[in-house]
């Protein structure tokens, strides 16, 4: 198995389960770059996590093919295969009889090392998840709030700095600030870390956070579109997507912008003076909102240092 992020690719995997009309996962195709998360989203039932459990082998292909690196995942070992991947599961799943040491530790015991080093390494995982590595490593499940719970469940999948990430609704059960604070660390994490992340969640405005692409499927487990979030909010392929995105979706996508992003228009010899201000970095739903509030067609675009950098005007906001 690769050590380094690998890329991973669906290709017509399908999975119909015994004696169930119709497919669990159908014909899927898709190829997840090394690096990059993949989130997956679509209707209960859809077939999200199966999808994620034919990549551990967890269940088998009724056809079709799944590679990492090329490689077909049956050529790989099995063990070795699992103990590469970090898995995430659905309700996080950690062991409730043992502390988080124990939990974080599972694939590095089993991968045989020295306890002095997976110590190191529950200590190292702990600080990099926002939990004390001190305290909380001797604490059980139980002892832990839902959100720390979630970020046992990621640091035990990170354990054996695996070559994959699998992560099935990985913030599901946790209040909508936690869940926030989560996703603003896990992807200031994925900036160190770089993993290859296949991350499943019901929640399209997450979908559209975390996602390098986002892969929406509909009922039978077939792919209605695959694409980075820009593109799906601004050209979903069909009805099915455009509802799943949600009637927002113009102002979803113009959150994904910035006014920098923008041709702007000089300020003039005024220097912009008495419109209301915003810094290149601010994206151009916030800009909107302000323009809507202040009751004004145009706003002067600042630098870091407070420099006009240009005025935009509201029809370059929604052009
Ligand atoms: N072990 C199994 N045996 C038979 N059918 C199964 C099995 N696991 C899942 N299914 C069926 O396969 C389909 C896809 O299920 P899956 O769990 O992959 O969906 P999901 O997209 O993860 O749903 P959710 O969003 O509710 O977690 C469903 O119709 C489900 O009933
Ligand atoms: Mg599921």
């Amino acid at each position: 198995m690769p050590t380094e992020a690998a890329e991973l690719v669906f290709d017509e995997a399908t999975k119909v389960y015994p004696g169930r009309d119709g497919a669990a996962v159908d014909h899927l195709s898709l190829t997840v770059p090394s690096g990059e998360i993949c989130v997956l989203v679509g209707p209960s039932g859809g077939g999200k996590t199966t999808a994620l459990k034919l990549v551990n082998r967890l269940i088998p292909l009724t056809s079709g093919y799944i590679r990492i690196d090329g490689t077909q995942i049956g050529d790989y070992d099995v063990t070795e295969l699992r103990r590469s991947i970090g898995y995430v599961i659905q309700q996080v799943g950690l062991f409730p009889h043992m502390t988080v040491e124990a939990n974080i530790g599972t694939v590095p015991r089993l991968l045989g090392w020295e306890r002095s080093r997976i110590r190191e390494r529950v200590g190292e995982l702990l600080e990099l998840v926002g939990l004390d590595p001190e305290q909380d490593r001797r604490r059980f499940p139980a002892e832990l709030s839902g959100g720390q719970r979630q970020r046992v469940g990621l640091a035990r999948a990170l354990a054996a700095n695996p070559a994959l990430m699998l992560m099935d609704e990985p913030f599901g059960a946790i209040d909508p600030i936690v869940r926030a604070r989560l996703q603003d660390e896990f992807l200031r994490l994925q900036g160190e870390l770089r993993k290859t992340v296949v991350f499943v969640t019901h929640d399209v405005d997450e979908a559209i956070k975390l996602g390098d692409r986002i892969a929406i499927l509909r009922e039978g487990g077939r792919l209605a579109q695959y694409d980075t979030p820009q593109r799906i909010l601004e050209h979903p392929v069909d009805e099915f997507v455009a509802d799943f995105v949600g009637r927002d979706r113009a102002l979803k996508a113009l959150a994904l912008r910035t006014l920098g992003e923008l041709e702007l228009v000089p300020a003039g010899r005024d220097g912009g003076d008495g419109l209301p201000r915003l810094g290149a970095d601010a994206n151009l739903r916030d800009a909107l909102a302000l323009l809507i509030a202040e009751r004004r067609d145009a706003l002067l675009v600042v630098g870091a240092d407070g420099s006009p950098v240009g005025v935009a005007r509201r029809r370059d906001l929604i052009g």
